[in-house]
């Protein structure tokens, strides 16, 4: 049966442009979906925005525009940054869309005839930087929120609808312990085991129409409107029509990952299996065969960037504009720094000088100089072609000839149990994992490019040529092939360099995609002897030539 993957990002607020925050855990969902294509996965992968929040009515005040001229003048911005940094995504859902409207009306009544929506009065502070509520412990030492520090907290007392998300708190524990991955990494799994546990209350998911105008009206309640986060969860589903088309839900529904920033696991981790085990009770489409409720796969929470150093703000004006950083380094430069320098899951710095340094050690160097020396070799030894190997040794034999043990020979055998472990790490969301293998290898394989340098270095071609020539060849066609294999290798992460090696190795990577499934690309010896070898181009130029 073909395997699907469907991965989200959270749906940005628009009160301001994109930054290379968002960009990041965008590029994260755009590189596995990239995988799980390459894979041959049946493969969505959702982006958009956020609209019916207070944030964004304040901007549009403030840029003193029309609320609709505004949001649809930023909701055109993001989505052309993304489609200008060549992310891949499927679908770009807004929540202020009919088809979103549909999808929260029928979820909201579907919570309802559970009994869980009832309605209370209270009195809370509630900050607009995270539109959210937050108790007296939550504040810091000066009454303020203390990821919004310079924003007044609002003092709201009302009455408004409330969701009995508190019934669910065992229902989720009893998921968390049962489905182990279901937070990632570990380390957010506990932190927010500890907030269900000790946090985890009803909450207001209306606010009233005359205070706030942002919002979907309650249904048959005009009066109040819902609450963003009640309202931008579903966006998961309407855009694989809930609401709408049942039978594309059906074929994408239940999200394989969410992917999100370490700050709004709360409401994913938490509040949205809560609401979807409310819903679930009262409509067929998302019940499991056996009645369970359809819940996401997993929650992939991603840690938070710093700018040189310092927290990334507005009043300091480090936010670092994605499409300005493209005109600095080609994209596929800064995919690979937000991959290699941080471990997926941490916290990490944007440091420029960092790139830089990456760009001339990984990039040029290792990698870029290493074709180019396999590619012009071949070319000047052999024709301006892929050498012929007309008796392919055995590994043994080729082992032999060179004195080497099979840790640091570059072959078939070690080439499989490679490609696993690469395939491991994209399928958990390891993308800095298969990067570090890529590079540097294990201490079981020397199968990596410093491994093939390194072997190159050993074996010294330019001098072998002179007296062996068909063991060159061999040697030269080992390099080259295993320069076709890192091209597939790291193709989600840097899908343009991809596929400059893949040209400079003188084949198409589109016809190979399509004549091949991506087992026979996997394969040892995909690149034919005695092909042409076009002239090299300088993959990874001198910045600023
Ligand atoms: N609209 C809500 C999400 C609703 S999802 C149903 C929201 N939007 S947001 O615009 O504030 O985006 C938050 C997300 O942006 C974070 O979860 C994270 O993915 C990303 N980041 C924002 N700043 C970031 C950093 N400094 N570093 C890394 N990612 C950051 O919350």
């Amino acid at each position: 049966m073909d395997k699907k993957f469907y991965v989200t990002t959270p749906i940005y607020y628009i009160n301001d442009k994109p930054h290379i925050g968002s960009t990041y855990t965008t590029v994260a969902a755009d590189i596995l979906a990239r995988s799980h294509r390459l894979r041959g996965d049946k493969t969505f992968f959702l982006t958009g925005t956020d609209e019916n929040s207070q944030k964004s009515v304040e901007a549009a005040e403030k840029s003193g525009k029309e609320l609709r001229v505004y949001l649809d003048e930023m909701a055109k911005i993001w989505e052309n940054t993304w489609k200008e940094l060549g992310l891949s995504f499927d679908d770009f859902i807004r929540t202020s869309e009919e088809r979103h409207y549909k999808a929260v009306k029928r979820f909201w009544q579907a919570v309802e005839k559970s009994g869980d929506i009832y309605k209370d009065k209270y009195e809370r502070h509630y900050c607009v930087g995270c539109e959210d509520f937050k108790t007296d412990s939550e504040l810091n030492e000066d009454d303020r929120c203390p990821l919004h520090p310079n924003k007044d907290l609002e003092l709201v007392q009302e009455e408004n609808y409330f969701f009995k998300a508190s019934a669910y708190k065992d229902e989720i524990l009893q998921l968390f312990h049962n489905q182990k991955d279901f937070v990632q990494p570990p380390k957010r799994l506990n932190e927010i085991r500890s907030y269900v546990k000790n946090a985890f209350n009803d909450f207001s998911i209306s606010r009233e129409s005359k205070k706030v105008s942002a919002g979907i009206p309650v249904p048959g309640d005009d009066s109040q409107r819902i609450y963003v986060w009640f309202d931008a969860l579903i966006n998961y589903m309407s855009a694989v029509g809930y609401g709408t088309d049942d039978e594309l839900f059906k074929k994408w529904w239940p999200a394989n990952l969410h992917l999100v920033g370490k700050d709004i696991i709360k409401f994913h981790c938490a509040l949205w299996p809560a609401m979807i085990m409310s819903a679930a009770k009262n409509d067929p489409l998302l019940q499991n065969e056996d009645g369970t409720p359809k819940l996401p796969e997993q929650i992939f929470a991603h840690g938070f960037f710093t700018v040189e150093g310092q927290k990334m703000s507005k009043s300091l004006g480090n936010a670092i504009d994605p499409l300005e950083l493209a005109k600095e380094y080609p994209f596929d430069v800064i995919r690979y720094f937000f991959f290699r320098e941080i471990q997926f899951g941490n916290d990490g710095d944007f440091n420029r000088s960092r790139i830089a340094e990456r760009y001339q050690t990984d990039l040029a160097n290792t990698l870029g100089n290493l074709l180019n020396r396999a590619i012009n070799m071949s070319r000047k030894y052999f024709d301006g072609k892929v050498p012929e190997i007309n008796s392919y040794l055995t590994q043994v034999e080729f082992l032999a000839c060179f004195n080497m043990d099979g840790t640091n020979f570059i072959g078939e055998d070690s080439l499989t149990t490679l490609w696993q472990q690469i395939d491991e790490y994209y399928n958990t969301s390891r993308i800095d994992l298969a990067l570090e293998l890529i590079w540097n290898g294990t201490e079981l394989s020397a199968w990596s490019l410093n491994g093939l340098n390194k072997f190159i270095e050993e074996v010294k071609p330019f001098k072998l040529i002179k007296e062996n020539e068909l063991q060159t060849a061999q040697v030269l066609y080992c390099v080259l092939e295993a320069c076709r294999h890192v091209a597939w290798m790291i193709e989600p992460v840097m899908p343009e360099i991809s596929k400059q090696i893949i040209y400079s190795l003188g084949q198409d990577p589109k016809s190979e995609i399509s004549q091949n499934n991506f087992q026979n690309l996997k394969k040892w010896g995909g690149l034919e002897p005695g092909s042409d070898l076009p002239e090299p181009k300088i993959l990874f130029p001198r910045l600023g030539e």
